[in-house]
């Protein structure tokens, strides 16, 4: 699949209208924040206003502790009665600012920990509300990846912007102060400062760039480490040498992406250089003009003490200002990919005030002139298809690789929507009925289903999560398909974990597996029983076991069958043999083989093999 195809992503572009975008984030961000923590962060913002005020109080009793010092020896006037006091304030104000310092930092504690829990949450629940177009396209993983890592990465930045509040307010009290006895200073300052946030705004966005285009990398990155070590994986790694392979391909890519970040960084570290220089010029100019006038006898010793502090703390609390807020801007770019992950809508949805699924199904399922394409790629992999699954009719579906027979079924349970033409059931069209509805009258064991690390009874369980204390009906789900005989040979029998991730967890064989997953499909208490490929694995000596009893509990019943084995697609009512997307020949095995058609011809070929 190409970009073109896709289409639906674009390369952020490098200009500050996409910057402005970003700064749009920062609202919703707060809401998502308020919502995860409202206790924590309103203490949180009283904290900081208590703290953004404490410099300036400071440099004032200082001024008046200099002066009534000044004032003593020099021109030998008392000391103020409330002089000692000035000095219990000095102190008892440091001590407030130190203990709202770490009260903040708990709070920020609290908040990092209440918001990733609630955006991740958010996260798994959202994931779980959209169709399986979206995880079948790589773009929207890039996505869901960026929003996963970076949203609950974004926790620094909204610490950031109770720091930005705080900041703000101090400068703006320490200015204040400038101002009154010497406006040219302030400008001179903020003249200084600047260049410096217009550079850190610039670099904060060429960052944002550079991240997301190294999202596909990183994602390969990710896929090459776990491949590395995974169980799964590790058979093949050892016996086809590899590790070396993985490993030099990980490296390849970690090193272009190291020396991206580093050109990038290098010049941030130049220019940051240069720009903090001339901030340090403004702060040292305003200082010496402030000793001048002090000398010439226009400022007071005390307010030179309240000025050298109010220019050094507005100094640096301006850059922390810019530079927070380029920060929180450039930060706040990377919430795009969180927000629009969540403002992903699922395009296969239940209708409002949609119908209940019919219990019993009367008139089964019927695929109208069924056309479809994947999103995104321009070949049809079904055209037209008709056909009708009665109710009590067991359908097999035959075909080559890749004709589109798991395809039908994705269609059928609506994991998809056809590209055109229609799919009935009971002559209303399956759109128009609730999903969760229509989901749980159809029992799926998909080719690739799913082994769950849980022990045997959830994994049996899983077909119907409702029954899982329901030992009785686990049991007999797990006789029908001969999971029973498998799961009685483990130690601990229907409480065994399976899988080998957990401590004392149990692997199976692929067929042993395959069983497990067939009880799934019993416990269901489903009209529409799907099988893609249930009996891959199988020996043939279960295979032949679980067909007999496939046959006789679905005798009278509704059901799918897709096989590439003819003992097992011999015994459906009917077949429908797929070919380059159409439906090539139907009837029952004995008629198709009387056809001669292709599926006499792959009969022939398999029955050969076995002679
Ligand atoms: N998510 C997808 N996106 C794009 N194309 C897909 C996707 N899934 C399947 N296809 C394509 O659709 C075609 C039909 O696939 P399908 O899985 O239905 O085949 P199948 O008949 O079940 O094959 P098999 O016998 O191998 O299971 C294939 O050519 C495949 O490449
Ligand atoms: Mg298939």
């Amino acid at each position: 699949m190409t970009m073109a195809q896709v289409g639906n992503y674009e390369e952020p572009h490098s200009n500050w209208r996409e910057y402005i975008k970003g700064v749009r984030n920062v609202p919703p961000l707060f809401k998502m924040v308020w919502k995860a923590a409202p206790g924590v962060v309103a203490s949180s913002i009283f904290l900081r206003l208590l703290a953004a005020l404490i410099p300036l109080t400071m440099l004032a009793v200082t001024k008046l502790i200099i002066d009534s010092i000044y004032n003593l020896t020099s021109h030998h006037a008392a000391i103020p009665k409330v002089f000692w006091w000035l000095v219990v304030l000095e102190f008892a104000l440091a001590s407030l600012a130190m203990i709202s310092a770490r009260v903040i930092d708990f709070c920020d504690g609290l908040l990092a920990d209440k918001f990733t829990r609630y955006i991740n949450v958010r996260i798994m629940d959202h994931a779980s509300s959209l169709d399986l177009m979206s995880f079948e396209d790589p773009f929207f993983y890039d996505k869901l990846e960026r929003a996963r890592v970076q949203g609950t990465d974004r926790i620094g930045m909204i610490q950031a912007t109770g720091r930005l509040v705080q900041e703000i307010i101090t400068t703006v009290s320490l200015a204040a102060s400038i101002f009154l006895f010497s406006p040219w200073i302030l400008i001179v300052l903020i003249a200084c400062t600047l260049p410096t946030f217009l550079a850190e705004t610039r670099f904060a966005f060429l960052g944002y760039t550079l991240s997301s285009r190294q999202t596909p990398a990183r994602r390969e990155m990710d896929y090459l480490r776990v491949l590395g070590g995974s169980k799964e994986s590790a058979k093949e790694l050892k016996l086809f040498g590899l590790s070396s392979f993985l490993v030099d391909r990980y490296t390849k890519l970690s090193n272009d992406l190291y020396k991206e970040t580093v050109t990038l960084s290098r010049r941030r570290l130049i220019a940051g250089m240069l720009f903090a220089l001339l901030g340090i010029i403004g702060y040292y100019g305003s200082y010496a003009f402030a000793i001048y006038q002090t000398l010439i006898g226009v400022l007071t010793l005390g307010t030179l003490t309240l000025l050298a502090g109010a220019i050094a703390g507005a100094s640096s609390n301006i850059q922390a200002v810019l530079s927070t807020f380029s920060s929180i801007a450039g930060q706040a770019l990377f919430l795009t990919d969180l927000l629009e992950f969540f403002s992903v809508r699922p395009k296969v949805f239940s209708k409002p005030n949609a119908l209940l699924a019919p219990r019993p199904i009367r008139r089964g399922f019927e695929f109208k002139d069924v056309s479809f394409s994947y999103p995104g790629s321009s070949r049809v992999v079904l055209k037209n298809i008709n056909f009708r699954l009665e109710p009590s009719e067991r359908i097999a579906l035959v075909g080559k690789n890749g004709q589109g027979k798991t395809t039908i079924v994705k269609l059928l349970t609506r994991l998809y929507d056809a590209t055109s033409g229609q799919i009935l059931l009971d002559d209303v069209d399956i759109r128009e009925y609730n999903l969760e509805d229509l989901w749980r009258e159809v029992g799926v064991i998909f080719q690739d289903f799913m082994r769950y690390e849980l022990t045997s009874s959830e994994n049996i369980a899983i077909g119907r999560i409702k029954d899982r204390d329901n030992e009785f009906r686990i049991c007999s789900a797990a006789r029908k398909s001969l999971a029973d005989d498998v799961i009685r040979q483990l130690p601990k029998r229907y409480e065994q974990r399976l899988g080998c991730r957990f401590e004392g967890g149990v692997d199976l064989s692929g067929g042993e597996w395959q069983k497990i997953a067939l009880a799934r499909a019993y416990l269901r208490d489903a009209q529409l029983l799907i099988l893609d490929e249930p009996t891959a694995s199988l020996d043939a000596g279960s295979e032949h076991e679980v067909f007999k009893r496939f046959a006789e509990l679905t005798e009278g019943k509704m059901s799918l069958l897709i096989s590439h084995r003819f003992s097992t697609v011999k015994m459906a009512d009917r077949v429908l043999v797929l070919e380059n997307g159409s439906i090539a020949e139907q009837g029952c095995h004995e008629q198709l083989l009387k056809i001669g058609g292709s599926y006499a011809q792959m009969f022939e070929l398999q029955a050969a093999s076995y002679r």
